[in-house]
Formats: structure tokens, sequence, C-alpha cells
């Protein structure tokens, strides 16, 4: 038998990178939202005299090794279940491969998420999450989905109440971005000071103003006395690799310029190099489409997806 789920991606609502940690990556604060794009990951699972992980993907630059955050977790997975499995793992890519979409974290964690069903096991709630915080760290937001606050290196992930569901429209430049690359680009910039920190610290204040208290759901958003996300956005959200990012590439401003037309936000996502726009009606994302496709860029629409229809249609 084999098991197929939905890997959907993600984009950031703001992020701000804080100091270097002692152990190299760095601090941040960030607002993840899973989107509606997904690849499709199929997991198989058999017993055997000895443990094998074997990959396959429809796209040619999706390393089948040891390098694949998917090989990764299911390895770790392997350690914990302790009994001898023949593992076979299919990527069906639709996501760009370095996109600041989560592509790659989003596999590793419809990975766990596809075994665990296939076994009709679950692994062990703490040990889930390590593998995950130790394969990547983007990837336990994938394990949770929805609005949700990241913070730490990212892996520390806190569901907010979901905001409602946003036509978008993510555009990809053919540019690749690599992330530690982005990271070092700010440290150079001598751009994080310890006091670095403080942005942080505010970034998380507005949002707790913002959503409420993190971690604390408010069954109905709708009844918010404001959307969350425009409070946040008129109080100024912004993405710190934007500084680093578009002056390296600076045609992604431009792209960025043809998003924010009509748009509630519209940024980088992660460390790019894709951008996205959140727009109110079908028609603006529409329009933003033709806008950054007169750009010569790829632009695809999609939607916001929160929390429950994450879960609902990964299965489905
Ligand atoms: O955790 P992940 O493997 O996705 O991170 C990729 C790289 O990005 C890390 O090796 C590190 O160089 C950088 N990074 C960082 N600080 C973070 C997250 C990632 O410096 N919070």
């Amino acid at each position: 038998m084999a098991t197929t789920v939905r890997s959907f991606s993600k984009i950031n609502l703001g992020l701000y990178i804080g100091p270097p940690r002692p152990d190299g990556y760095h601090h941040l604060a960030t607002i993840y939202q899973t989107m509606e794009l997904h690849d499709l990951v199929t997991v198989s699972a058999t017993p055997a005299a000895e443990s094998s992980i074997t990959l396959e993907s429809n796209h040619p630059s999706v390393p089948l090794d040891e390098r694949n955050t998917v090989h990764k977790a299911l390895q770790k997975a392997l350690k914990v279940l302790q009994k001898p499995l023949k593992l076979h793992t299919k990527i069906e890519k639709n996501l760009p491969v370095q996109g600041g979409m989560g592509a790659g974290s989003a596999n590793a964690a419809a990975a766990l998420i596809a075994l665990e069903a296939e076994l009709n096991q679950q692994l062990p709630p703490a040990e889930l999450h390590r593998i995950a915080g130790e394969t990547g760290s983007d990837v336990p937001m994938f394990l949770v989905g929805g609005t949700m606050l990241g913070i730490e290196r990212g892996e520390d992930t806190f569901p907010l109440p979901d905001l409602p569901s946003f036509q978008a429209v993510m555009a990809f430049p053919d540019v690749g971005v690599s992330t530690p690359q982005a990271f070092r680009d700010w440290d150079a910039r001598s751009l994080t000071q310890p006091a670095e920190n403080d942005r942080l610290i505010e970034f998380r204040r507005r949002v707790s103003d913002a959503f409420g208290k993190p971690g604390v759901f408010r069954k109905n958003t709708e009844n918010l006395a404001e959307n969350p996300l425009l409070a946040l956005v008129r109080t100024g959200l912004e993405n710190d690799f934007e500084s680093v990012v578009f002056s390296q590439q600076p045609s992604l401003r431009a792209l960025k310029s043809a998003l924010e037309v009509d748009s509630i936000y519209a940024a980088l996502s992660g460390s790019g190099s894709s951008l996205f726009g959140l727009y109110s009606t079908e028609e603006e994302a529409i329009r933003a489409v033709e806008r950054v496709e007169k750009l010569g860029c790829e632009a695809r629409r999609t939607r916001t997806l929160p929390r429950q229809e994450y879960w609902q249609q990964m299965f489905s």
C-alpha cells in the first residue's frame, strides 16, 4: 500500500532577523501562513530485513539522497520506530525547488505525516516535533498549519487565530536565493546588532496585540474587532531579507511593486526568491497576475489556507 498527502506551501507575513546564535543560526520572529499551492508526497512502507530509504521525483533538480530533507526526516523516524522498514517516497513537484515557499521543508513534514498514516501508528508527539525541528527550521510549522508565529530559529511554532482565506498571487522569478548566504549577507552588512533583539520582541508584542496571546485560540476570527493582518500591516510589516536580496537582485523590487497594487500586503517570502501579494478579490488577483507576467515572470494565483482546511485537504 502507499499513502499520498498534499504537501502544502507557506509564505512569511513579515520576517525579522535577530542576532546570530552560538550555533550559527539566527534568532528570528515571523508569521507563517500555509498556502494552497502544493506538491504531492507518497510514502510506501513495507517490513524488511534491513531498513532502506529510496526517493523518486518528477523534478530533475530534487536530490534523491541524504541531502533531501525527506530522507533526513525519514531516517530520524526509522531510529525512533526501531523496526526495519523499506521506505519509498515519491515527490511530485509543482512548487519551485528553491523558492521561499518552504517546499523542501513541507515535503519532509508531509513524508512524516504520510508515514504515520501508512503505518497506522503515530510517532510520540515530542519525538515528531524534535525530528521536524532537527530536519529544518521551517519543518515544524507544517505540523501545525494555518497562521502561526515562529520564533527562535523559526522552529518554535505557536498557532495564532487563523486569518480568513485571502486571494493570493505568487511570483516565481527565475533566480535562486541561498538562505544561508542571505543570512551571511545580512550579518555582513552589520545590520545585526545586539539591540536588534528589541525588534523581535517589539514584533512579538505587536502580534500579540493584533491576534491575542500566541497559543490561545480565539474561536471565531471573524468576530475580532479587526482583521489582525490589517492591524499589523498598518503598524508596518517587513521582511528583513528584502534589504539584502533586493540589492543583489534589483528586478525583484519591480515585481514587488507590481504585486503591491491593490494588495492588502505584498512581500518577499522567506529569503525568496518567490514573492507574494494578498488581495480581497479575485479580480484584483487576476490583474496582479497580468502585471507580473508583463514583467516576464511566472505568476500563479492561489489562496491562503486556514488550519482546518489544511488538515482536511491534506488527505482528500
Ligand atoms: O534550518 P534550515 O536547514 O532550514 O536552515 C538553513 C540554513 O539557514 C542554516 O544552515 C543557517 O545557515 C541558516 N539559518 C539561520 N538562522 C535561522 C534559520 C536558518 O542562520 N533561524
